[in-house]
């Protein structure tokens, strides 16, 4: 069994998380931190067991032991970071959102497809069991015909403007950092909308704070989907359907959970727990598509990166939230 050497760019609360689903994997090798200050590298280093620190991005990439980068640096960063590790001819695993904007997205992946080197957007539902279930489900039919999603996801952080949060210049906002959840739910489920329509609330700082937006399919279908700073809800998803109603949902406890409610049957509940939280599905997809010389992924392929950024930009645009990036 090939062992791959792992890199980690950008050593924040992300990376910790993921950094725990690769002590779960046999194939992977913690083996290098890159971060902006040589100490924070150091730290993340002796942590969780890596053997090297590096105190720029920039000798991460250039390391020639390196198999494969994850990037966990704000959103504003991922495209010139993913770019990076792209022309030091590193395969990349990059955090959610993917870029900015679409512009961003389809270069990188353009890059990576001209280079011949391995692409993932780090995207944890499609990996996880109750999206399965879900799937399943409504591929049985058993709910009948899905008449509408409401997919929700939000929580109260502390304000600090300059957190990547609330700060406009590093893609802040509810929409890139949690929002993007119930919108992959309903690029999932439902598929592409035909239209969107949305509306924002904006922090003092510029950046947004909750926004609402509506999905229209033109097969008699509508999808509400919301995100915010200023709620606490959680994360999670509704489908109605003629015949009955799903909700599909992580708990405060972080189990998954799948609820079924068919029209004159008792309810039915369905509950995972998946170790590691359920991140090392995505290193072991990646070292396995590797494995097999794949340049993408099928659980999460370049296509469904690029509808999905092109989906968050048309929610920005019909609500009005702009990015410096976006000029
Ligand atoms: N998949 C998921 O479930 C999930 C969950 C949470 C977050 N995420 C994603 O992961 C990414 C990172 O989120 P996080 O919560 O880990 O953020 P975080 O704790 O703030 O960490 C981000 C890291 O990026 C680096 N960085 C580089 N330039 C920066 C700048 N100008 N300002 C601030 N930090 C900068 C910093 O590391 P150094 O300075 O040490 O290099 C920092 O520790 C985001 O894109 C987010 O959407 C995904």
């Amino acid at each position: 069994m090939k062992k791959y050497k792992w890199g980690i760019l950008a050593p924040g609360k992300m990376s910790a998380k993921f950094a725990n689903g690769l002590k779960v994997l046999p194939n992977a090798e913690l083996y290098a931190v890159g971060s902006r200050s040589i100490e924070r590298a150091r730290k993340f280093a002796l942590d969780h067991g890596f053997k090297k620190s590096y105190g720029t991005y920039e000798e991460l990439a250039a390391d020639p032991e390196v198999d494969v980068i994850y990037i966990a640096s704000p959103h504003s960063f991922h495209f010139e970071h993913t770019m990076l590790c792209l022309r030091n001819g590193k395969a990349v695993i990059c955090e959610k959102a993917f870029g900015i904007n679409s512009r961003e997205v389809e270069t990188m992946i353009n890059e990576a497809e001209k280079r011949g080197i391995f692409l993932m957007e780090a995207l944890w539902p499609p990996f996880q069991p109750f999206y399965k279930k879900a799937s399943e489900i409504l591929e049985s039919g058993i709910l009948g015909e899905v008449k509408h999603l409401h997919g929700y996801f939000s929580f109260i952080p502390p304000f600090d403007p300059a957190d990547r949060k609330f700060n406009v210049s590093l893609g802040g906002g509810s929409l890139l950092d949690i929002g993007i959840y119930p919108v992959i739910d309903a690029l999932t489920f439902l598929g592409i909308p035909d239209d969107i329509r949305a509306v924002a609330l904006f922090s003092e700082t510029g950046s947004e704070e909750s926004v609402s937006a509506v999905f229209r399919y033109n097969n008699r279908c509508l999808a509400s989907v919301y995100s915010s700073f200023s709620t606490n809800v959680g994360i999670g998803c509704d489908i109605l359907c003629r015949n009955g109603n799903m909700t599909v949902s992580r708990g405060r406890d972080m189990n998954q959970r799948v609820i079924l409610s068919l029209q004159g049957r008792e309810k039915q509940e369905y509950v995972f727990t998946p170790e590691a939280l359920g991140y090392h599905w995505e290193a072991e997809e990646v070292m396995k598509c590797l494995n097999e010389n794949k340049l993408e992924s099928s659980i999460v392929p370049h296509a469904f990166s690029i509808n999905l950024i092109r989906t968050l930009d048309r929610i920005r645009q019909s609500a009005g939230i702009h990015f410096p990036q976006d000029n």
